[in-house]
């Protein structure tokens, strides 16, 4: 991120963050903001500031929309003539320039997404995204991140007060990618100011889930990020590897053993033989590696256990918004702590829909296609549009996925009638090749929705075309 690319973005920031200035005294607010942990923490960021403001509002919280989605939906709600969109937009600037100018709409654009290359009034359109000012977006910033910095500028008590916010959406987006799962770019700025404001502290640990708080063998058994392959998910080999490396998982009163029961050899051969099984699992060594790096934990938070771990929050944020509960993760964010309850049932039921669908897909009860490069796992009988994506990423990174293969493209149900939604992952590291951006060549020629990143794209594909277009990606993919 050069000064003039970071100057650049700051001065938008603060262009548009004038303009909302101007518009809070009118409201009412219609935020249209994503499901994932990204767009519930910026959805809260800004509800924060309009609750103090005294400004009302409506959250709506949706997939990425189509250009006619996104019309449709705005369309619904004509009393609401200022609109904030976060985690979306800058991909139909076009039509929003359009409902701006025809609906007489206030329209701001909070987005870490690249955006459409259709190039529109900047007076007309409040856009905050860091790729037009040269700024990473899939690295360096998440649009909670990006929200956090504008309610800064609104107003600096209550948009300091969200910067775990920032960080949680971060790390729901999986921005953690800097050495030892340390922030780039402006993450790494908002996670200084973060830790100076002792809002949030971090270190080094294993990454395991939970792992101040639950047996060892537990931590091994909940840890999806990395996913651990063999471990992850069974209890009973969780118990039997610790066993195998010598660290006996229960002390001599049959009480299971926590990380600070460990000395300090018995950490350090976890670590070794953690990072051993992995790569002899499949899992590539920078990954394995992974499994030591940066805890960041929410200090207000350290008696909630699912809260304090800011990636167990991001978990928990996925959670609700992939079971259409996300009014209760955006309350969390707002700090509504009477909900802490009704959120971990919430994550229950999450964690044992994942563990079916997974048991299900590898007893092969769902269809398997093997194409030349492509794995097609057909899950529409299954799973649903907001599901598929933390399937396929769980899957892809299970050896029986890995090696041969190029691509994972795992069909799941769509809210949209006759369509399908499928989640597209890589399986294999090719240089200078954006999956996102062929995915979303392929959905152009179609006229339907899709998107993505370098390694992880999703598309809704009408029912009748969802051969062609795994057939015409399949013969583009390098
Ligand atoms: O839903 P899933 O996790 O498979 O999506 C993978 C990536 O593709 C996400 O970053 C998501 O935001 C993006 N995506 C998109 N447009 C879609 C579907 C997914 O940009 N229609």
């Amino acid at each position: 991120m050069s000064l003039n690319n970071a100057k650049a973005f700051n001065s938008q920031l603060k262009r548009v963050a004038s303009y909302l200035e101007k518009l809070v005294s009118e409201g009412p607010f219609l935020i249209i903001s994503h499901y994932d942990a990204d767009g519930l923490s910026s959805a809260a960021i800004i509800a924060n500031i309009l609750i103090k403001r005294k400004t009302s509002f409506h959250i709506k919280i949706i997939e990425q929309p189509s250009a006619e989605d996104l019309r449709l939906l705005i369309e619904k709600y004509p009393e609401y003539k200022c609109l904030i969109l976060c985690d979306m937009g800058s991909r139909h600037r076009k039509l929003l320039e359009e409902m701006a100018v025809n609906l007489k709409l206030n329209i701001v654009i909070l987005d870490h997404h690249i955006p459409s290359a259709e190039s529109v009034s900047s007076e007309k359109i409040h856009e905050v995204n860091p790729w037009n000012y040269g700024i990473n977006g899939s690295t360096q910033v998440s649009t909670a991140g990006i929200t956090y910095l504008l309610a800064k500028e609104l107003d600096k008590d209550v948009g300091e007060k969200s910067v775990h916010l920032a960080v949680i959406g971060a790390l729901g987006d999986r921005q953690d990618q800097g050495e030892k799962c340390d922030f780039l770019g402006l993450n790494k700025l908002i996670l200084k100011d973060a830790l100076e404001r002792k809002i949030i502290s971090r270190e080094i640990n294993i990454r395991l889930f939970g792992i101040r708080r639950r047996p060892l063998h537990k931590c091994l058994e909940y840890t999806i990020e990395p996913y651990i392959p063999g471990l992850t998910g069974d209890e009973r080999a969780c118990i039997d590897f610790l066993k195998r490396i010598s660290i006996e998982p229960f002390d001599h009163e049959g009480k299971p053993r926590y990380l600070k029961d460990l000395s300090e050899d018995e950490v350090k051969t976890l670590v070794v033989e953690l990072v051993k099984h992995m790569i002899c699992e499949g899992v590539p060594p920078q990954e394995a590696e992974k499994i030591l790096g940066y805890s960041y934990f929410i200090n207000a938070y350290e008696k909630y256990p699912e809260l304090y771990d800011a990636r167990e929050f991001a978990s928990l944020l996925n959670a609700c918004g992939r079971l259409r509960e996300e009014w209760i993760g955006i309350l969390i964010c707002l700090n509504k702590l009477s909900y802490y309850n009704e959120v971990l049932n919430i994550l229950n039921k999450y964690r044992r829909i994942l563990s079916e669908t997974l048991k299900t897909i590898s007893e092969e009860k769902v269809p398997i296609n093997y194409l030349n490069k492509t794995i097609v796992v057909d899950c529409f009988s299954l799973i649903d549009e907001r599901i598929s994506g933390a399937i396929s990423s769980i899957l892809s990174s299970k050896p029986m996925f890995k090696g041969k293969y190029t691509l994972l493209a795992l069909i799941a149900s769509s809210s949209k009638p006759n369509h399908v939604k499928v989640s597209f992952r890589l399986l294999k590291d090719i240089p200078k090749f954006s999956l996102g951006d062929l995915v979303s060549k392929i959905a152009k020629i179609t006229g339907c929705e899709a998107g993505g990143h370098e390694k992880a794209a999703g598309a809704t594909i009408p029912e009748e075309k969802i051969n062609w277009f795994l057939r015409t990606l399949e013969r583009e993919l390098p």
